[in-house]
């Protein structure tokens, strides 16, 4: 979708600017959006812990694993591999995402959630079907179901957010798949859990009611009020099951959608008071159609997450108007991602085999200054979306790649990984020149900056190969002083950068 509309707003938006966002005293989160084109002006950021946007929810930067392509087979589970451990989990993968400390991983899908039984994936593995994935076209041997996923979030640290068929699947399928998960034992799906060996429930707290309902490219695609209708059955059988859960119901799949907005009202008008959260999606390219190619326009897209964001908390809140709702929903940006070379022909389609290569899409530097200004949109908008993740993790549109000798760290791991450690963060999208920076603390200022690193490089188009995979790597800056108050430096053109202060 190219809208007139849509092209006069990526113009203004392309116009240089600084982006920051910062997590500062008792993980509270800060952050601003300034717009200057005179390189000569400095940018001055005024901050104030005792101004902020909202708690940090760590959530924020969860990621997410579909049974698509390389993700799982190959990519988390590979037991064939001299890199696996007994259970078949690939080690160097276990030990990169603990030490990434991510918070969250969604899983199963994705559109292949739309078609998938669960029963499918639980038992006993030589018993387990191989079945034909429709929505990727793929064969899914089932080796890796349910219980598998729960064991490697174990080993890994995370917390799951399990997706739910609501295309084929039934509302009563998906609260048995919560009794599987969550009750201790006496009932017909939690003894199932306990004969395949896993005597312990998971207590899977956050669910999805579906994925991209909305799309005719959906498995079980229907109508707004349809959608709405089944997922608040869906919401009434599970917490029965179990009253703490806590669901995302499925919302537009982005503004491309014709439906835009009016999909999330009518869904809303029927599952508002059974639902505590909304899905957002949203990829981005620098495409002919979104930016003409120009990377200006491609590194401000992050202000249309932004605009996103906002538009959907409007409806949920018109909503809650009209239900006198006590209840105010948050958001799950559930997806997103810069997607947009594999995407179509081979990259999409498995050809009916197991672990084909798809969606691997090779990251280059432009891609992960996006990604850097994507994640400052999330963190500024921290007061309504308490949930997003980075689709996804693994081989498919993922920072980090794998094949059967080691790992390979795509662009967009560093801002990523940036988010899941560290405090301030500034994206320069200017292209051709550097900006000065000046913090101001107007309360207590850090004494020392405690170090300082940078995303940049001369190629935008730059980009990590197995080969290569040193070609866009962060570099140290000098790090600034801070007095009275006040600490200035320069962000190069072209630049995501970090700022850790302390003391
Ligand atoms: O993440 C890849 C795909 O993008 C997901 O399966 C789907 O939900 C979205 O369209």
């Amino acid at each position: 979708m190219f809208s007139p509309s849509r092209r006069r707003f990526l113009h203004q938006a392309s116009t240089a600017g600084i982006a920051c966002s910062a997590n500062f005293a008792f993980g509270r989160f800060l952050s601003a959006q300034t717009q200057t084109s005179n390189p000569s002006e400095v940018v001055r950021v005024y901050l104030d812990s005792r101004r902020t946007v909202a708690p940090l929810d760590r959530n924020l930067f969860g990621s997410f694993l579909e049974h698509l392509g390389r993700a799982i087979y190959e990519g988390i589970y590979d037991p064939g591999s001299k890199l696996s451990d007994s259970n078949g989990l690939r080690k160097d993968v276990v030990d990169e995402i603990r030490q990434l400390g991510v918070p969250i991983v969604r899983y199963p899908g994705g559109n292949f959630v739309s078609g998938y039984n669960w029963l499918d994936g639980v038992g006993p593995k030589q018993d387990r079907p191989r079945v034909l994935d429709k929505a990727w076209n793929a064969i899914n041997s089932n080796q890796f179901g349910t219980n598998e996923f729960m064991m490697w979030c174990k080993a890994v640290g995370t917390e799951p957010l399990m997706g739910l068929n609501l295309g084929t699947g039934t509302p009563e399928e998906a609260a048995a798949l919560v009794e599987y998960c969550n009750v201790e034992k006496g009932t017909k799906w939690s003894d199932l859990r306990r004969k395949h060996g896993f005597a312990e429930p998971y207590k899977v707290k956050r669910w999805c009611l579906g994925n991209e309902m909305d799309g005719p490219w959906q498995i079980g695609h229907m109508t707004a009020t349809e959608y709405g209708l089944k997922a608040q059955d869906a919401a009434r059988q599970m917490h029965y099951v179990d009253p703490s859960l806590q669901l995302i119901a499925c919302g537009s799949s982005g503004p491309f959608m014709p439906t835009y907005l009016e999909w999330d009202r009518e869904v809303l008008e029927q599952c508002y008071d059974y639902v505590d959260g909304l899905s957002l999606h949203r990829y981005f390219g620098n495409t002919a159609e979104d930016t003409g190619g120009d990377s200006a326009k491609f590194l401000a897209m992050n202000l249309s997450m932004e605009r996103q964001i906002a538009e959907t908390v409007a409806v949920c809140d018109l909503v809650r108007g009209h239900k006198r709702s006590p209840k105010k929903l948050w958001l799950s940006f559930d997806e997103w991602n810069v997607w947009y070379r594999a995407r179509s022909g081979d990259a999409v389609n498995g050809h009916e085999q197991e672990a084909a290569h798809l969606l691997e899409e090779v990251y280059n530097l432009e891609d992960a200054l996006l990604v850097g200004g994507l994640i400052n949109s999330l963190i500024r908008n921290a007061d309504r979306v308490k949930l997003a993740c980075l689709a996804q993790l693994i081989n498919v549109i993922a920072p980090i790649m794998t094949n059967s000798n080691g790992m390979l760290r795509q662009t967009i791991y560093y801002p990523y990984s940036w988010a899941l450690q560290f405090a301030l963060f500034i994206l320069n999208r200017d292209l051709s020149k550097a900006h000065a920076v000046e913090i101001n603390w107007q309360d207590q200022a850090p004494a020392r900056a405690l170090s300082s690193v940078l995303l940049t490089g001369d190629d935008l188009k730059a980009f990590n190969s197995f080969d290569a995979p040193q070609r866009v790597v962060p570099r140290t800056l000098d790090k600034p002083s801070i007095t009275g108050g006040r600490a200035k430096f320069d962000v190069p053109a072209r630049s995501y950068a970090l700022m850790q202060w302390g003391g």
